[in-house]
């Protein structure tokens, strides 16, 4: 299976945004991750609709729409009209997960299952049939820059067997804490797609960027 990076734009210079995009996707990044919070699922708020229409013209990315918010199925027309490819959605935000699961796919949009550091891994085993992704975090959800929660590797273990037992074709992306130096470790636990903010936007992009790749292609 191929990995992707899918550099999380929350811990972008928001004043370069277009060109930091423009960065990331030119040294390798195939997903652009996208953090939605409502400062109610999550204590922060961060950016909505807009941001996300008007950067959808820069990039050919997958938009990889991380809906840290309650009751996502309010928003999903919106997000597919601002340009989400893909929606994640958390478990813990949904009153029913099953039919918020269905809307995002009659929208005709991929869909990722989430689940905050605190819920066990086998919550996700009634939606592996109507998923396209299980988004594993790794630090609490609502902010960037936070320390890797180790226990998630062994989540994401269990996520994995979990997959192959199934034998279902579903992603596992993890998010929060990912830095060059402790992505192989996700990985080897059975990731695919890996998400970071910091690691990826602090300092050189082009340079950070390249070093996840290479990781990532090894
Ligand atoms: C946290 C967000 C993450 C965050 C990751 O709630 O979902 O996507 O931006 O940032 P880093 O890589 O800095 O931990
Ligand atoms: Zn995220």
């Amino acid at each position: 299976m191929e990995n992707i990076l899918a550099p999380s734009i929350l811990a972008a210079d928001f004043k370069e945004l277009g060109q930091a995009i423009k960065t990331i996707e030119e040294n390798g990044a195939e997903y652009l991750h996208y953090d939605v919070m409502d400062g109610i699922f999550v204590p922060s708020i961060s950016f909505g609709m807009p941001v996300l229409s008007s950067i959808r013209s820069c990039t050919n990315q997958v938009m990889d729409v991380h809906l840290m918010i309650t009751e996502p199925i309010r928003y999903i027309k919106e997000f597919k009209e601002a340009g989400a490819d893909l929606i994640t959605i958390h478990l813990e935000a949904c009153e029913d997960v099953a039919a918020t699961i269905k809307a995002i796919r009659e929208a005709g949009l991929k869909v990722g299952l989430s689940i905050k550091p605190a819920t066990e891994a086998e919550a996700i085993r009634p939606y592996l049939d109507q998923i396209d992704m299980i988004l594993v975090m790794s630090v609490e959800p609502g902010f960037g820059g936070q320390k890797f929660i180790p226990e998630s590797l062994d989540k994401i273990r269990a996520l994995r067997a979990m997959v192959e037992e199934a034998g279902v074709d579903v992603d596992i992306e993890v998010d929060g804490g990912i830095y060059q130096a402790n992505v192989k470790e996700v990985l080897d636990a059975g990731a695919n797609i890996i998400v970071s903010g910091s690691g990826v936007f602090k300092g050189d992009i082009a340079k950070n960027t390249r070093e996840f790749m290479e990781i990532l292609n090894s």
